[in-house]
């Protein structure tokens, strides 16, 4: 679902008639008042994909107005990738330096396990609760209970969807990740593997995740014309999201899926690139190409995780995407901190139809990352700079 404009007008209003409607827990606490403007500039940064300043927004956060403390509960998905486990690490350290007390729970890709998480962050007297959904569409009754019980909800990196109980979600642009993506494999095309036409293939991630068909629809936006034309080849014919999907996002199959397309259609041609939605996924797919014999494929990623940094930069793997952690968790507590501090949701004219209700969201820019420019990327990010080597 591509997140669209609206009239900042119209969102104060429904963000003030939604605050006045609340009660009790978090929501009938504070009054309606004028929305603050860091988020606005948040979206409005995203168009222009500039790094996000890491460093600033988190102590910016650290800075923010006194919100008198109470309980935030953080629900997410699993801890199988670096920037979930990053989020785990990073909302305690962020929350409690901002005076809250943190309940922060993985639900190892469970839904039920996720729903249990919430009822017990709600039990707990919870004032917000921060959610990365394991699948975007299986928390509506979960959430308006949230909701009723005057809680508000913030979904985190995904979007929730088929509910009313979510006040807003912050995530980096994800149809713009997917067309970064998709630029970033030509670009490597062009780069590393001679004249067009290039053997393609083609990887989504998890079906559940709302992200997931975004990035693939970002790409293929990139992608489809240049199929179409003859550019490229996707050899296996497999283009559809559901038959390039990858189910919870797990490497192992991802590779499973790589090793059977190259058996059965590069026995004696070579492919050139591979679209991959994260770099988990995308070191599936090297290794795979490596144990096939092979030469190396031009493969996107996203996450700038630590191992793909140093592949990034010896070359194994093309590009990734830096979406930091550190900046995400921090525009949510600035949030957190605007709604506990009496001042609402931050005013966005940006928003997300969920399939029931249009949901502000609080973007920030995705920033594709390839040996050229990462050490400019993380000139701010002493851990990833320390892993380019020369
Ligand atoms: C996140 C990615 C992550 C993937 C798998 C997506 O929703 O945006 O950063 O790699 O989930 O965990």
């Amino acid at each position: 679902m591509k997140a669209k404009k609206v009239s900042a007008l119209l969102l104060s209003a429904a963000l003030a008639v939604s605050v006045l409607a609340g009660c009790g827990g978090g929501r009938g606490t504070e009054e309606a008042a004028a929305p603050a403007a860091d988020s606005t500039e948040a979206a409005d940064a995203a168009d222009t994909a500039e790094a996000a300043p890491v460093e600033d927004a988190a102590e910016e956060s650290a800075e923010a107005p006194a919100a008198g403390g109470g309980v935030i509960g953080v629900a997410l998905p699993w801890l199988g990738t670096q920037n979930w486990a990053e989020a785990e690490v990073m909302f305690k350290e962020q929350l409690e330096a901002a005076g809250y007390e943190p309940i922060i729970q993985a639900a190892d890709q469970k839904v039920p396990q996720q729903q249990q998480q919430i009822e017990s962050m709600i039990e707990n007297g919870a004032k917000v609760i921060v959610v990365g959904p394991v699948d975007g569409s299986q928390l509506g009754s979960v959430l308006e209970k949230a909701k009723d019980a005057g809680v508000y909800v913030i979904g985190y990196d995904r979007l929730l969807e088929n509910t009313t109980g979510v006040d807003g979600v912050v995530q980096f642009g994800s149809v713009k990740t997917g067309e970064l993506q998709a630029e970033a494999l030509l670009q490597g095309l062009k780069d590393l593997k001679g004249e067009a036409p290039y053997n393609i293939e083609l990887f989504g991630g998890g079906p559940a995740d709302p992200n997931a068909p975004n990035f693939f629809t970002g790409a293929m936006s990139v992608l489809q014309p240049l199929i179409d034309d003859g550019t490229l080849v996707v050899v296996s014919g497999q283009t559809d999201f559901t038959q390039c999907a990858t189910v919870d996002w797990d490497n192992a199959k991802a590779q499973s899926r790589m090793d059977a397309i190259l058996a059965g259609n590069y026995s004696d041609i070579e492919i050139d690139g591979v679209l991959s939605p994260n770099d988990g996924i995308a070191r599936a797919i090297i290794t795979s190409c490596e144990n096939a014999g092979q030469p190396i494929p031009v493969v996107s990623g996203l996450d700038a995780e630590n191992e793909s940094v140093e592949w990034v930069w010896s070359g194994r793997q093309y590009s990734t995407v830096a979406k930091p952690t550190n900046a995400l968790v921090a525009e949510t507590v600035s949030i957190i901190d605007s709604i506990l501090s009496g001042n609402g949701m931050p005013a966005t004219d940006v928003t997300a139809n969920n399939g029931v209700i249009d949901v502000p969201v609080y973007e920030l820019p995705p920033v594709v990352v390839t040996k050229d420019n990462a050490k400019e990327v993380f000139a701010d990010d002493p851990d990833r700079l320390a892993l380019l080597k020369d």
